[in-house]
């Protein structure tokens, strides 16, 4: 089968990991007889450098164009007082937009191999760790008015959050949809001892409720859910959440996992064209020094593969590799916890023995 997928290397440790998830994914394409096609775009601190904009049209539209997109990071100190709406970030949100991927999903599971790389005690990680954050993607507060108006010394600034029923329908039914195909337990999480959009989630996710019979929905504070999460991250199977709440949770998830290097996440809407990326950021105080993992990045074309080009056997066989080489007690510094029989290797060597694992299952 032939795909063009949109590159985005982007800043830091963005070409480092996404150089070695093309190695993965150049070596599945040659076992499975796929032609992977690769058009790359510039977005984030590079393509401000080189176009003085973090998006421009031009390459929204390759990716938009494209059956995928495959993301490293984006941003840096280097444009950290560039204006607001001109930041590397604000790249990755009209991407988000512009391809309409609403609904976000960030896998938290614990790979058998790194239980001890999880900061919690082993008594709590023993009960399992295996839950889903469905996050939404395109609205709330990232996307509301943002301004600081008033002199120096008496300024203000405003973000807005705002949330319609159907955004907020169209991710819930992701969320019990999820939840259906895993163990049946929803957790809605909000805040509406406080907010208006939160108790129009809690609503809304109660009606739909009624069509979900299977599944049990409980609904959940958003400081709650992040003392839960630490507490007993077992009780957790699908999460659904809004925009902002959804990115604080996953960082404090996949954390809990041992490192946040490892966790991949897809981002769809109404098409099969998804945006995949590691839910890190682009580390620039690692950047270049052949360090960083790119295993977060490899699952990421992982699930490219799986959610947008239904190819299960070939992510199975990606993720097989990665348990195997993490088997042979092979670990980036991320993982590294100086375990018996644990070797520490680099970036390049950790994407070279993942293509080297693969094996058609
Ligand atoms: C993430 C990141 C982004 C976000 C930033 C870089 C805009 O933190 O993907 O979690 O907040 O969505
Ligand atoms: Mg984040």
């Amino acid at each position: 089968m032939k795909k063009q997928i949109a590159v985005i290397r982007g800043d830091g440790i963005g070409p480092e990991i996404v150089a070695e998830a093309l190695k993965v994914l150049n070596r599945v394409g040659a076992l499975y007889g796929h032609d992977f096609a690769y058009t790359h775009v510039d977005m984030g601190g590079c393509a401000i450098d080189k176009w003085g904009e973090p998006l421009p049209d031009a390459m929204l539209r390759k990716c938009i164009a494209s059956d995928s997109v495959l993301l490293g990071a984006v941003g840096g100190p280097k444009w950290n007082d560039v204006p607001g709406p001109m930041r590397p970030e604000k790249g990755l949100l009209r991407l988000r937009a512009g391809m309409n991927v609403y609904s976000n999903n960030r896998p938290a599971k614990i790979w058998p191999q790194l239980a001890n790389a999880s900061p919690l005690k082993p008594s709590v990680v023993a009960k399992g760790i295996d839950f889903i954050i469905v996050r939404e993607l395109t609205g709330g507060i990232y996307f509301g008015r943002h301004e600081t108006t008033g002199q120096e010394g008496q300024r203000t600034a405003t973000d807005v959050l705002t949330y319609s029923e159907s955004e907020i329908e169209r991710i819930g039914r992701i969320g019990f949809e999820t939840a259906r195909k895993r163990r049946g337990k929803l957790c809605s999480v909000e805040k509406s001892n406080v907010l208006d959009s939160s108790r129009l989630w809690k609503s809304v996710m109660h009606r739909l409720s009624a069509e979900y019979p299977n599944v049990e929905l409980r609904d959940m504070l958003v400081d709650n859910c992040a003392m839960q999460i630490v507490k007993d991250p077992s009780q957790f199977d699908v999460i659904v959440t809004e925009n902002m709440f959804g990115d604080i949770l996953s960082d404090e998830a996949s954390m809990i996992t041992g490192s946040i290097g490892m966790i991949p996440s897809s981002s769809l809407g109404a098409t099969t064209c998804g945006l995949y990326e590691p839910i890190h950021g682009s580390a620039p105080d690692i950047a270049g020094m052949d360090i960083a993992n790119p295993i977060g990045t490899i699952l990421s074309a992982a699930m490219m593969l799986r959610f947008s080009f239904d190819m299960p056997a070939e992510a199975d066989c990606i993720e097989q590799a990665v348990g195997l080489v993490l088997d042979q007690g092979l670990r980036t510094p991320d993982i590294f916890d100086g375990t018996p029989g644990c070797q520490k290797i680099g970036c390049r060597e950790m994407g070279d023995r993942i293509a080297g694992a693969l094996c058609p299952l």
